[in-house]
This record gives structure tokens, C-alpha cells and sequence, in this order.
């Protein structure tokens, strides 16, 4: 058996070794997983497969994470990320305005305050903890503003997320009752009672709005649950939900491992510094890079085959993104940091079809703002030693990262 599910393994990175195997092995791998198991899915042609075909791989039945749900849990914490059409075709609509390219250029100019604050904090101490100084901060103040949340609570939002991370690890240092938690943990998304704390901070929220509505995403979504059949009540709560984690830690996990790859890396930054037409295509490479989110689930509606694998109905399927943004048949020399790689079909936001992820431009946004600014002052950044990593292998996430920091003016 090829094991990539363990969290441990990931302490010490993405187990590339083991997801070349999988790719290498003819057909798809069966890979156990408690008392059943899943299809992994480790080549970037079979991702993209899986991705673009709802019908046959559906995000609704059990779960997208790797165990299934009971009826009543996946009711319970149902979000647009595993719903199928109708109901996801409805509940996208109802978001996607605010995160097209043009409606998220109006978020740059806080972006780049929010960035230029946070990198002269970092650049005047000199040395720190990236993840703790910039990475977190960023994304969950933007997407914060987006949403209308106040700034004040960000430092609150974000520890509700490191907890739900914690979910996804077999580190859990909640009591079941934290936050005044009473809901049966199962029912709750990441089996963490930080779930009920962002429910009940997202309900009270949407209260005030509903009474004081303002320019912002939440009250735009809960004159949608006002409108009674565009918005059910749990439907709100849970993409409240989903947004506040989705367009947090996964940006904190690209910035992370960006700033990672470009001290490692110095040739590459240096490439960046002197042409500012690198950043774009450094963007993607950071992204190909870090693979945020390691993998997401499907469930087969049908008998149907893949790679040659016949797959039943009710298998699950496992993409595994992280396989695929290193596989050598989609990726020129996949294991090189290459800033300028021209041909870059990296599946960090998915593999398209109808989940390709939502924040995918706010997120490409606030990756290049950072570099962009980084590049302004001229800024270097160097090892100072060893990531700390979450052991999830679902987030590839990095918990604290020391890194220091030299100037050299702007380019
Ligand atoms: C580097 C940052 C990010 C990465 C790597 C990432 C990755 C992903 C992935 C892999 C998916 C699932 C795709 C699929 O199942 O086919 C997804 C979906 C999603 N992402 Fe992101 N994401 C990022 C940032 C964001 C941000 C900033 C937001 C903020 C709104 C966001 C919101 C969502 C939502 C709502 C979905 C579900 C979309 C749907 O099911 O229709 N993501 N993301």
C-alpha cells in the first residue's frame, strides 16, 4: 500500500516519492482508509477528468473529505463545496459576482495598504515569524472587509480557523464544549466546536445586518435568505462558513510557502526583482508550489471507468492535487521552482468544472500584491530555519515560519 493519508507524513512536506508511485502505477491505486477506502487519483489528465464530469463524480453524496458523513452530518454542514446542480448552480450564482476579476480589482488598494503595512512591520523588525507577521494577517483581513465583518475580530476569526485545521490533524486541543459548543461534534464541519463558534459569530452578524444592511457580502446574502427561496437559513450559515476558512488559510498557505520557495530559492527572486512581468507567472509557480489544498473528494454516481480502473457506483475518488501539480506529463522538470515557467496548468484551484474555486482571482490578487510590494522595497528574505508544519493532509499548511528580512531598496 502507498500511504499519502497519514497526517504525520506531511510533517516533513508534501510525500512526493509516495505520489509519484501512484502516478507511476498503471490504472488508478486502491487506497484503503479506515474501514473502507478510495480511488486515488494522482495524474494531472485524471484530476481534470474527475473535475469536469459532476455527473459521474458527484461533490453531493457522502462528503469531499475522505471519510463519509452521516445523512444527517452532511445535512447539517452542506455548502456549496458538496452540493451538486441545482442546488450548487443556485448558491454560486449567488456569490460569483463578488469574486470576478472586475469586482475584485476594488479590493487591490486595501490589499496593498493591508500588504505594505504588514511587510514594513516585518522589514523594520528584520527578522520574525513570517506566517504570524504577514501570511495570516492578509488574506483573513481582506476577505473580512469583503464580507463586512469587523477588522477587530480578525484576530478572533483567525483562531477559529486554526482550530478547524486542527480538525483535519490528529492534534485536537479543543474540549467538545469550547465556545459554549453543545452541538454533537459530528454535526459540525471539521468535528471542531471552533465550527460553532464561526456559526453563531456568522448568525449574529447577519442579525445586524439584516437591520442596518451595508455594502458588503453579508448583507448582501441575507436579503438572499430574506427572499426565503434563494437562501435557506443553513445555507447562509454555511457559506458564511466556508468563506471565512476558504479565503483565509488557504492564501495564508500560499503566501507561506511562496516566501518559503523565493528564500530558498534567491536566483528566482532575483529574476522577479528585476522584471516586474515575472510576477504573474511567479504567482502561478507559488501556487503549482505550495498546493494549498492537498486533495478533495468525489463519490461515483454510476458504474464507470477511469485510467482504465473500473469504478463502482458509491466508490469514492480522490484527487489528489498535490500528485498532480508535480506529475512530469503536465509539468516541464515538475520539481524546479521556475518563476518564468511559461505552461503552467497547476490544479491548486481544481481541476475546472463546476467547484474550480471561487476566490481563485482574490486569491491570485493578494499573491501578486504581496509580491509586488515585496519587490518595491526591494525585500529579501532568508531562511532562519525549519517550517513548522501542520500535520493535515488535507491543508498544506506551515504553522510558524522564522524567516529574515534584507532591503535593498526598489528596483
Ligand atoms: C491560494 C488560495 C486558494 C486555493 C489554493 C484554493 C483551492 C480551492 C480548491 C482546490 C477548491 C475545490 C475545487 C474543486 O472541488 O473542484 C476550492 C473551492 C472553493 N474555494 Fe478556494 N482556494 C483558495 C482561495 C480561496 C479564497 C480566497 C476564497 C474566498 C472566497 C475561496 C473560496 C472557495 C469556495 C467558496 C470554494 C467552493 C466553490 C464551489 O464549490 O463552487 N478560495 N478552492
Amino acid at each position: 500500500m502507498i500511504d499519502v493519508t497519514t497526517p504525520s507524513l506531511y510533517l516533513d512536506g508534501i510525500p512526493h516519492r509516495r505520489f509519484a508511485e501512484l502516478r507511476e502505477t498503471s490504472g488508478l491505486v486502491w487506497h484503503p482508509y479506515e474501514d473502507d477506502g478510495f480511488w486515488a487519483v494522482a495524474r494531472h489528465a485524471d484530476v481534470k477528468a474527475v473535475s469536469t464530469a459532476p455527473e459521474i463524480f458527484s461533490s453531493g453524496v457522502g462528503h469531499t473529505n475522505l471519510w463519509d458523513l452521516d445523512a444527517d452530518a452532511l445535512e447539517a454542514r452542506r455548502s456549496i463545496i458538496d452540493t451538486d446542480a441545482p442546488d450548487h448552480t443556485r448558491l454560486r450564482r449567488l456569490v460569483s459576482k463578488v469574486f470576478t476579476p472586475r469586482s475584485i480589482r476594488r479590493w487591490e488598494p486595501l490589499t496593498r495598504k493591508i500588504a505594505a503595512e504588514l511587510l514594513d512591520e516585518f522589514v523594520a523588525r528584520g527578522e520574525g515569524d513570517w506566517v504570524e507577521l504577514v501570511a495570516a494577517p492578509l488574506p483573513i483581513r481582506v476577505i473580512l472587509s469583503i464580507l463586512g465583518v469587523p477588522v477587530d475580530d480578525a484576530d478572533f476569526l483567525v483562531e477559529l480557523s486554526n482550530h478547524l485545521v486542527e480538525g483535519t490533524s490528529d492534534r485536537v486541543s479543543l474540549p467538545d464544549d469550547a465556545y459554549g459548543n453543545t452541538t454533537p461534534l459530528h454535526l459540525l464541519p471539521f468535528g471542531s466546536p471552533a465550527s460553532h463558534a464561526l456559526y453563531t459569530y456568522g448568525e449574529e452578524l447577519g442579525a445586524q445586518r439584516r437591520t442596518g444592511p451595508r455594502d458588503d457580502l453579508v448583507s448582501a446574502l441575507v436579503q438572499a435568505e430574506d427572499e426565503g427561496d434563494r437562501l435557506s437559513h443553513d445555507e447562509y450559515r454555511n457559506l458564511f462558513h466556508v468563506l471565512v476558512f476558504a479565503g483565509n488559510e488557504t492564501t495564508r498557505t500560499a503566501l507561506s510557502h511562496g516566501a518559503m520557495a523565493l528564500a530558498d530559492h534567491p536566483d528566482q527572486w532575483q529574476r522577479v526583482l528585476a522584471d516586474h512581468d515575472l510576477v504573474d507567472p511567479a504567482v502561478e509557480e507559488v501556487l503549482r508550489w505550495a498546493t494549498p489544498v492537498l486533495h478533495m473528494r468525489r463519490t461515483a454516481t454510476c458504474d464507470t471507468e477511469l485510467a482504465g480502473t473500473a469504478i463502482a457506483a458509491g466508490d469514492k475518488v480522490v484527487m489528489w492535487y498535490a500528485g498532480a501539480n508535480r506529475d512530469p506529463d503536465a509539468f516541464a522538470e515538475p520539481m524546479r521552482f521556475d518563476v518564468g515557467r511559461a505552461d503552467n496548468p497547476h490544479v491548486s484551484f481544481g481541476g475546472g468544472g463546476p467547484h474550480f474555486c471561487l476566490g481563485a482571482f482574490l486569491a491570485r490578487m493578494e499573491i501578486a500584491v504581496v509580491l509586488d510590494e515585496m519587490r518595491r522595497r526591494g525585500l529579501r528574505l532568508e531562511r532562519r530555519g525549519e517550517p513548522v508544519r501542520a500535520p493535515s493532509n488535507f491543508v498544506h499548511g506551515i504553522l510558524s515560519l522564522d524567516l529574515g528580512a534584507r532591503t535593498s531598496g526598489a528596483p
